[in-house]
């Protein structure tokens, strides 16, 4: 039986390309946030990273070959023992030999041996993820089950821009804690499925300088694109203010100040898409006017601020469906006199019309600016279903699922 106290164990394969030092990152976050974590570099990686590095961060020695330690059968013993594997960067050349069931260094004798989830995160130029070949390798390896996350775009090395860019460390461990929670999170079931997801708080400005806002983090709609780009879809992130966060790889992101703005694009984004997540948290009211010059103090009490109701994008989203749209809202509820948090809910999805409701309970330290969240998923056509405490990642996993059963309903 597997102690439940036992810290999770990683092995962290790195291959030989330059975003190599980007794995150091992901080791780091790791080990901080309590896995045991096992380094197996290439003979390439340590052209870049050397192995004293590697040591250091994981308090563990670093072998390439299976010929150290022969006695202990490292390459079958490392696999086998591993919670999650995860390649940091995955090049044309791990994707290749592991698709193809090559074995000649440890690294890749123990992606043979590793029965845990594999999460690789590919990082190479654009060409060669484009490839055929490569094309070829990610489609074997997603059929058998590994997790290949889709590269992010950007700067790569040298003077090129284009896909192939390593997605962020900080998305990386994000993705690898959500596979140790939950082995099949990240299913290719919503492949080709076209998705736009809002995310953070809109504000609206009084002056050049200040604006009403909130306290959405944007945390619980960058974790839905994350997941849903790497369970395949084609995801359109319409992103409000949000704290600092890493742009999901793979997503397209329109970048949006005002409810207006927020509207806007979102209107244009839904045109064609399968599915449409408002996790943003849109403003009701705006100031009526909006001052061209910052406003002065004066000796006297300031003038009123007078608001104008702002639209209510989803209620008009909803509306506006095209056949077959999935579309899903948000509920940010506290309960009071009137109700508790689930009996306003369920009057909030019938007032919206949407298929499906995501409830948090907000509150003091609830749902905002928060690591993890509870809720429930209530659907029009009346199941109910709560979702246990967990990361916002897991909270996502949990709305895709119950997205791709609409989807196919
Ligand atoms: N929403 C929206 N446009 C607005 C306000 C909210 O599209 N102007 C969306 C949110 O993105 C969320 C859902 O509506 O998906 C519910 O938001 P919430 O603030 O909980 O609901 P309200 O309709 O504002 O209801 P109330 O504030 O009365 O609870």
């Amino acid at each position: 039986m597997t102690d439940p106290d036992r810290r999770p164990r990683v092995v962290l394969g790195v291959g030989g390309g330059i975003a190599a030092y980007k794995a150091c990152e992901v080791l780091r976050r790791l080990t901080e946030s309590g896995h045991d974590v096992r380094v197996v570099p290439t003979e390439a990686a340590l052209r870049f990273v050397g192995a004293a590095t590697f040591e250091a961060l994981s308090g563990n020695p670093v072998h390439t070959e299976v010929f150290a330690d022969v006695s202990e059968v490292p390459h079958v013993r490392i696999g086998r023992s591993a919670d999650l594997v995860l390649v940091v960067p995955a090049t044309a050349d791990l994707l290749a030999k592991a698709a193809h069931g090559l074995a000649d260094d440890l690294l890749t004798n123990t992606l043979l041996t590793a029965r845990c989830p594999v999460l690789m995160t590919p990082a190479m130029h654009t060409e060669m993820w484009e490839h055929p070949a490569t094309r070829d390798n990610v489609a074997t390896l997603r059929h058998r089950g590994v997790v290949v996350a889709e590269p992010a775009s950007g700067r790569l090395t040298g003077v090129d821009t284009g896909k192939g860019r390593l997605a962020d460390p900080a998305e990386i461990v994000d993705l690898a804690r959500l596979l140790l929670g939950r082995p099949g999170a990240l299913p290719r079931d919503l492949e080709g499925v076209r998705i736009v997801v809002s995310a953070g708080g809109t504000r609206e400005p009084l002056d050049p300088v200040r604006y009403l806002g909130n306290r959405s983090s944007g945390k619980q709609g960058y974790a839905l694109a994350r997941t849903a780009v790497q369970r395949g879809a084609l995801v359109t992130l319409v992103s409000a203010h949000t704290v600092a966060l890493s742009e999901p790889a793979g997503a397209e992101v329109v970048r949006v100040g005002t409810a207006e703005e927020l509207r806007d694009a979102m209107h244009k984004a839904a045109v064609g898409a399968d599915v449409i997540v408002m996790a943003a948290a849109v403003a009701d009211f705006r100031p009526t006017d909006r001052a061209e010059y910052k406003i002065k103090k004066t000796d006297r009490d300031p003038a009123p601020v007078a608001l104008t109701r702002n639209p209510d994008v989803l209620a008009e989203l909803v509306r506006k469906r095209s056949a077959g749209q999935v579309i899903v809202g948000f509920a940010a509820e506290t309960g009071d006199s009137a109700g508790d948090v689930l009996e306003h809910a369920r009057a909030k999805l019938k007032r919206k019309g949407c298929d499906l409701l995501v409830v948090n309970a907000v509150g003091e330290g609830m749902a905002f600016e928060v690591e993890d969240n509870a809720g429930w998923l209530l659907s029009a056509d009346g199941a109910e279903r709560a979702v246990a405490l967990g990361s916002k990642s897991h909270m996502a996993s949990d709305i895709w699922d119950a997205v791709v059963a609409l989807i196919h309903s």
